[in-house]
């Protein structure tokens, strides 16, 4: 199955810019030659970004969520669209942001898709993060934060959020990976809704592996499509430091890999997102080259070198 690697240069939905030029810090860091030296084909469909934006006499705009979410409504579209045509294809979609808000078109383009083969979507999101924000309950008002709450239906979007373009998921299959982070009112929604959070106190418990086992198992009798949303500041700022939302006390190179690893595995990964490398704020290519690794280990690579052939993902 082909990897098509889509880019989505944006940092309209966060408080910091910077992780617009995400896309491309990936690909400097090895991304295709790691895919292709496991042996998977690799398409680079480029990058979606902003169309040309009006002139725009405020400096000041930036401060203003609310003055972007035109940019991040028009990316989402536009995102649902090619990601639909990238799984219509048979072709496995790589989602490379941009902010988290990008998941508001991965996201639709990954059910919509399913809706047809009637195969239901299963979202692990790896994230310090909830990202389960509506308008109402944001402290920032910032559009990363909401993509989860969007997608799963909660109340607070006005009808500017709608279109074709959007899907939905139920928050009963959403499993949150990492999180240490969560706002008070998010809090309650994702209490109410049934989210499964694994937060990093449970994950220092119990460990990836005993955690991981049971979403991976629910998945394969369910016969599901599982989309991995993988945001940066999950792993823990002191070896991934590019980012604009850090958060102390994360995920561990080996936690993260060892997640990575146990996907690959199990050979029910249907797509993924790897969001909010800020390449202005990391060290020398250090978190963006960490990223790139990441993602070879969910693509087979392993410590005692590939399987022969190439891997398949159903
Ligand atoms: N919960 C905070 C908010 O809603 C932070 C969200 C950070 N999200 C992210 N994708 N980095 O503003
Ligand atoms: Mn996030
Ligand atoms: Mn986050
Ligand atoms: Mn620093």
């Amino acid at each position: 199955k082909r990897i098509d690697i889509l880019g989505i240069a944006t940092a309209a939905g966060a408080s910091v810019r910077g992780c617009g030029m995400g896309p491309e810090a990936l690909r400097v860091a090895g991304l295709l030659e790691a895919l292709v030296d496991l042996e998977h084909s690799v398409a680079d469909h480029g990058d979606l970004r902003r169309v040309h934006p009006e002139m725009s006499t405020n400096p000041s705009s930036w401060r203003l969520p609310e003055e972007r979410k035109g940019d991040v409504l028009d990316l989402a579209a536009r995102v649902s669209q090619a990601g639909q045509d990238i799984l219509a294809e048979g072709n496995f979609p790589l989602f490379v942001g941009g902010d988290h808000s990008i998941a508001m078109g991965t996201l639709s383009a990954v059910s919509r898709h399913c809706q047809n083969s009637g195969k239901p979507v299963h979202v692990l999101w790896v994230d310090a993060h909830a990202d389960y924000n509506t308008p109402d309950t944001s402290p920032s008002g910032n559009l990363h934060g909401m993509p989860l709450a969007l997608l799963g239906g909660e109340p607070g979007f006005d009808d500017s959020f709608g279109g074709d373009w959007l899907g939905r998921i139920d928050p009963k299959n959403v499993t949150i990976f990492g999180a240490r982070s969560i706002d008070r009112d998010e809090r309650r929604l994702l209490h109410a809704r049934g989210v499964e959070v694994i937060d990093m106190r449970k994950i220092d418990q119990v460990g990836v592996v005993a955690l991981m086992q049971p979403i991976i198992e629910r998945v394969k009798s369910a016969k599901g499509h599982l989309h991995v949303s993988f945001d940066v500041d999950a792993i823990d700022p002191a070896i991934a430091p590019g980012g604009g939302t850090l958060v102390p006390g994360g995920l561990t190179y080996r936690e993260a890999h060892l997640i990575m690893e146990m996907l690959h595995d199990s050979g029910i990964v249907g797509s993924l997102d790897v969001v909010e490398l800020n390449p202005f704020l990391d060290h020398g290519g250090k978190t963006a080259t960490l990223m790139v690794d990441l993602v070879a280990s969910l693509f087979g690579r392993s410590i005692m070198g590939e399987e022969p052939g190439p891997v398949e993902f159903v």
